[in-house]
């Protein structure tokens, strides 16, 4: 393992604890009794996986059918429905029109401001959809082009990536945390010519600009060719706040377009997408989705985790869009499936502590989907607030992002769902595209704070070094040992990236490694324990050490700088930063770690902005000159600090914990 996760005395204990964990929730008898995937569905695709695969490409509708499932000559890129031809936004919404279901209302959009409340059906989709894709179009978005959208939660951000999807030009969503600077990066990484945006969103009851964000993108790229502005907030964006030769309004461009539309089919492994995610160099990797093989794993595992019957369930899924879990599990997932949900522009408990509960019991939810951070911080509240309200209507949790500690999880089960409910721990990546470990509602006794196993078609397993499968009751790596429709096909303009990153590790097995460790309980369950990497798990959101290492050194005082995930009752872990000062920036002045923080939220965003920021005299370096991570871990999180003998100068640690620690 990795110097940062060198298994620290908290790890070990928090596993000892979880492993003693012995309560079972057996599925309800009438859930157990009309489950979409029952207990067969393991045999059936472990004794032909192929086949198997072949049956859930069958909930798409396919222009030209695929004539083989799988290709996997020249691993590790992936071919799956070789030679089938289809089109994403077709199946998303005009295949539900087509079907009869054009007046099922698709989303039920809630606003963050209260009572501003909006319906769109499958057939309101479509229109909307294809006078989009008119108006991209007219914008000079041909087949293959990259978009990108910077958005907030509304329904112009769905409608856009579905009308990218219509013309086969690949989106990449940023998600509106991240700053100019982060914005520009993506479009140049991927060279988008288009940027579609909104003039501002709203947070806690106060417009937030967004648009400026992509003017300043502008002066540090000179990609972007057009940029399409829906009018959400109606803020001033000042004299120097539009450009007539590139900014475009939405209510120009697209209400007028026309509604008629004719979707292409797109060979089966075309690009669908591009999301970044952080890695563990300061770059981050432009994760390639297709086509045929994403909707497939996104429509079966929605359909599977979540036991959706579309005509009787309202779902809802709380992330943003700009994440994994808004691709697959509000848009291409759920609108495949034809699903009616929820979609809410707000923070969760604004402007009062119960909207999200209060969505629920209006809306009757039945399937919800959202993140531990998110449970943790509602346990704080008590359960004055959530029992006020009506949520007899939910039949299924989901929790995704982060190992979800056990007392968070019997608290969900229980005050969110009246001890009716099913917890679903998904497990799975912006790489894996879809739910790959995970409970199923209808057949497993779930564990709190076990991912349980790998669902049906997907093949995963807990490794040890040398890539072999650790006995029961040990830890090790996470691999997942077969290659699946909705994995990542590349790194989007590297290659070589996409096989050292993920392939390498265990190339002699030809495993995925997904860079996460894991345990195998007494009874071969999978407990997921955290990043092995450089890799940090803030409220569910990734982020690089190295990136936000990369940011503060690029700020005039500072010299150089460490920075560690340490784990945080609210958040799961935070950003804590070490630096030095360069000589001549002295002791930095009386605001440097004010200084420092901003720096990091311009240069990355508000997400990246540490807890804690400490000026140091040096850091600790092995002989060899590797910053020991885990010694400040242990500062960070309070611990007597560990084994110091492979320091170079081991008194060093002695100066740092009596640094004063500075909170920000
Ligand atoms: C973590 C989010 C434990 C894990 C879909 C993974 C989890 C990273 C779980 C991917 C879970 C996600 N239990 N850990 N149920 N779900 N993770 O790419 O460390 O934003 O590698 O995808 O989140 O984060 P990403």
């Amino acid at each position: 393992m990795s110097d940062q996760s060198t298994s620290s005395s908290s790890t070990e204990e928090t596993l000892a604890n979880l492993l003693k964990e012995d309560r079972r929730f057996e599925p309800p008898a009438e859930l157990a009794a009309n489950a979409n995937v029952t207990a067969d569905a393991y045999t059936r695709a472990a004794s032909d996986r192929e086949g198997f695969w072949a049956e859930q490409a069958e909930r798409l509708t396919w222009d030209t059918r695929w004539d083989r499932v799988l290709d996997w000559d020249n691993p590790p890129f992936a071919k799956w429905y070789v030679g089938g031809r289809l089109n994403a936004a077709y199946n998303c919404v005009d295949r539900h029109v087509e079907a009869g279901r054009g007046d099922k209302v698709a989303i039920h959009w809630v606003g963050e401001p209260e009572g501003e409340t909006r319906d769109l059906t499958y057939a309101d989709l479509q229109r909307e959809v294809s006078k989009a894709a008119n108006a991209l179009t007219e914008l000079g978005v041909g087949t293959g082009d990259r978009v990108a959208i910077y958005m907030p939660m509304i329904p112009e951000a769905i409608v856009t990536m579905l009308a990218c999807a219509r013309l086969g030009a690949p989106h990449t969503v940023v998600f509106g945390g991240f700053s100019a600077d982060a914005l520009a990066s993506r479009i140049d990484d991927c060279q988008a010519k288009v940027v579609v945006t909104a003039d501002g969103g709203y947070r806690r009851g106060t417009p937030s600009a967004l648009k400026p964000a992509v003017d300043e993108a502008r002066t540090k790229t000179d990609k972007i060719e057009k940029v399409l502005v829906v009018r959400r907030t109606g803020q001033d964006l000042g004299d120097d706040g539009w450009d007539d030769s590139v900014d475009v309004w939405w209510h120009d461009a697209v209400d007028g377009a026309s509604d008629q539309h004719t979707p292409e089919a797109f060979d089966s492994e075309h690009p669908l997408y591009v999301m970044y995610t952080s890695g563990t160099t300061g770059k981050p990797k432009g994760i390639l989705h297709t086509t045929g093989g994403y909707l497939t794993g996104a429509a079966y595992t929605h359909h599977a985790v979540f036991d959706l019957k579309p005509d009787t369930d309202v779902y809802w899924c709380t992330a943003d869009i700009g994440w994994v879990t808004g691709h697959s599990y509000i848009v291409y997932g759920p609108l495949a499936n034809g699903v009616t949900q929820v979609l809410y522009e707000g923070t969760p408990d604004s402007p009062e502590p119960g909207r999200w509960w209060k969505i629920i019991q209006d809306y009757k939810v039945t399937l919800f989907y959202t993140a531990p951070t998110a449970i943790r911080s509602f346990m704080k509240q008590g359960h004055d607030v959530p029992d006020k309200y009506d949520m007899s209507s939910l039949r299924i949790l989901g929790s995704v992002g982060e190992p979800i500690n056990p007392e968070a999880y019997v608290w969900y089960r229980h005050v969110i769902g009246g001890d009716r409910t099913p917890v679903v721990d998904t497990w799975w990546q912006t790489e894996t595209g879809a739910v790959m470990i995970s409970p199923l509602p209808g057949v497993t006794a779930g564990k709190p704070g076990s991912a349980m196993t790998a669902i049906p078609g997907i093949e995963a397993d807990v490794v040890d070094d040398e890539g072999n499968p650790v006995p029961n009751g040990s830890g090790g790596y996470l691999v997942v040992t077969s290659p699946w429709p909705s994995m990542l096909r590349t790194i989007w303009g590297d290659d070589k990236r996409y096989a050292d990153t993920y392939w390498s590790r265990f190339a002699k097995q030809g495993y995925y490694f997904a860079g996460d460790g894991a345990k195998k309980d007494d009874d071969g369950d999978i407990w997921v324990l955290g990043r092995v990497d450089d890799v940090m798990n803030v409220s569910g959101h990734r982020l690089s050490t190295t990136e936000i290492e990369s940011a503060l050194v690029s700020h005039p005082k500072v010299a150089e700088s460490a920075v560690v995930g340490a784990s945080d009752p609210d958040t799961g872990q935070a950003v804590v930063a070490y630096v030095i000062l360069r000589n001549e920036a002295g002791d930095g002045g009386p605001d440097i770690v004010k200084e420092l923080s901003d720096h990091v939220r311009t240069q990355i965003g508000p997400i990246a902005k540490p807890r804690q920021i400490m000026v140091v005299p040096e850091l600790p370096k092995t002989r060899s000159g590797k910053i020991m991570r885990r010694l400040l871990r242990d500062v960070a999180e309070g611990r007597t600090v560990g084994d110091t003998q492979t320091l170079a100068d081991a008194s060093i640690m002695d100066l740092i914990s009596a640094s004063q620690a500075t909170t920000t």
